[in-house]
């Protein structure tokens, strides 16, 4: 009988498997290609400075795998992994981090485990579960990339503009204490999220939203900051346009809305599906800059080349809307910002 022993060279705990090769190669139907990866896996190790990291693990077989990952301009430039398992994650894992270094992120996170298998030369039905290890480690180190990054980001960004004299942070903390002040205020949606910052301060209150935007890729952001800081039980992400929902009539406690009116050409189809889904005693709450508020964001984006476009509607015009549709209107200044708040009842 042939025994084959391979031990990680570099993470010998990682990995030691005793088996008979003959067998091996009868039962299975393995690939050149794949035997090839399994006994000199690419790329093994660990990065001690990492801009990525996961641990993801196959409950059905106990096994698992780390990943650290390398980013440089949104390109993957390193991929360095220990695995803890059966052949099939080892050449599989193997075949992932080749895969994977040298793509820009969003190419690599379109990588699916048909891609492993397909460049492996196919791997047995047994062990297709297998190929599912690399690649979940990839997607989970990309994430955890992209939640620092995007953090990372947004601190620096609300740093720009409290510097600037708008605290955009302060302004959403004091909508969301507007709303919770509210008798009854249980069941929140909020509209146009964006990365889902509203609804992480709704979150942290201890209170459950539903929180909706028509952009994807604003939402798997939001998904993320939700689960980086464990809120993401709390809050229900939709793809939704504000303009049409499919929620039912009166669905609603309180109908929340920060700084997306003014990207609107039309407001008053949001404000009329905001005033429909909103319940017969219910509030609605929108938020928006104000003149200094644009002055400021249009200052900070100049500054950075970029232009920032308010499509002229001012919150006199809102809050007319609300008081011809019926409901009794507050609108208060704070020092960047309208709030407005329109009562059903
Ligand atoms: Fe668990 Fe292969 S048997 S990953």
């Amino acid at each position: 009988m042939i025994s084959y022993i391979w031990l990680q060279k570099s993470t010998p705990f990682y990995y030691s498997e005793i088996f008979d090769m003959q067998t091996f190669r009868n039962n299975f139907f393995f690939s050149e290609k794949f035997l090839d990866h399994f006994c000199n896996p690419r790329n093994v190790g660990e990065l001690s400075v990492a801009d990525g990291y996961a641990r993801v693990g196959d409950p059905s077989c106990g096994d698992f795998i780390e990943v650290w990952i390398k980013v440089r301009d949104d390109f993957i430039i390193d991929y360095k992994y220990k695995v803890f398992g059966c052949g099939g994650a080892i050449a599989t894992t193997s075949m992932a981090s080749e895969l994977a270094i040298g793509k820009r992120l969003k190419d690599a996170i379109k990588l699916t485990d048909d891609d492993i298998i397909r460049e492996l030369g196919g791997i047995p039905e047994n062990k297709a579960h297998c190929s599912l290890l690399g690649i979940n480690g990839l997607r989970t180190a990309i994430a955890d990339y992209l939640i620092r990054d995007n953090h990372r980001k947004y601190q620096e960004r609300i740093e720009i503009y409290r510097r600037a004299g708008y605290d955009i942070a302060k302004h959403r903390e004091q909508l969301v204490d507007f709303v919770i002040d509210q008798p009854n205020a249980a069941n929140i949606l909020d509209i146009g999220t964006g990365k889902g910052h509203l609804a992480l301060a709704i979150a942290r209150r201890g209170l459950n939203c539903i929180s909706i935007d028509p952009s994807a890729e604003e939402l798997y952001y939001a998904r993320l900051n939700a689960i980086h800081y464990q809120l993401d039980e709390r809050i229900e992400f939709k793809q939704m346009d504000g303009r049409q929902m499919e929620f039912p009539d009166q669905s609603f406690d309180a109908v929340i809305c920060a700084d997306m009116i003014h990207h609107l050409s039309q407001p008053d189809t949001v404000l009329a599906e905001m005033l429909r889904v909103c319940n017969s005693n219910g509030i609605i709450a929108v938020a928006d800059l104000n003149a200094k508020g644009q002055k400021i964001v249009a200052q900070v984006l100049k500054a950075e080349g970029k232009n920032h476009s308010i499509l002229g509607w001012d919150f006199k015009q809102i809050q007319q809307w609300f008081v011809v549709a019926g409901t009794k209107v507050q609108l208060q200044q704070k020092p960047c910002e309208y709030f407005l708040i329109a009562k059903k009842a």
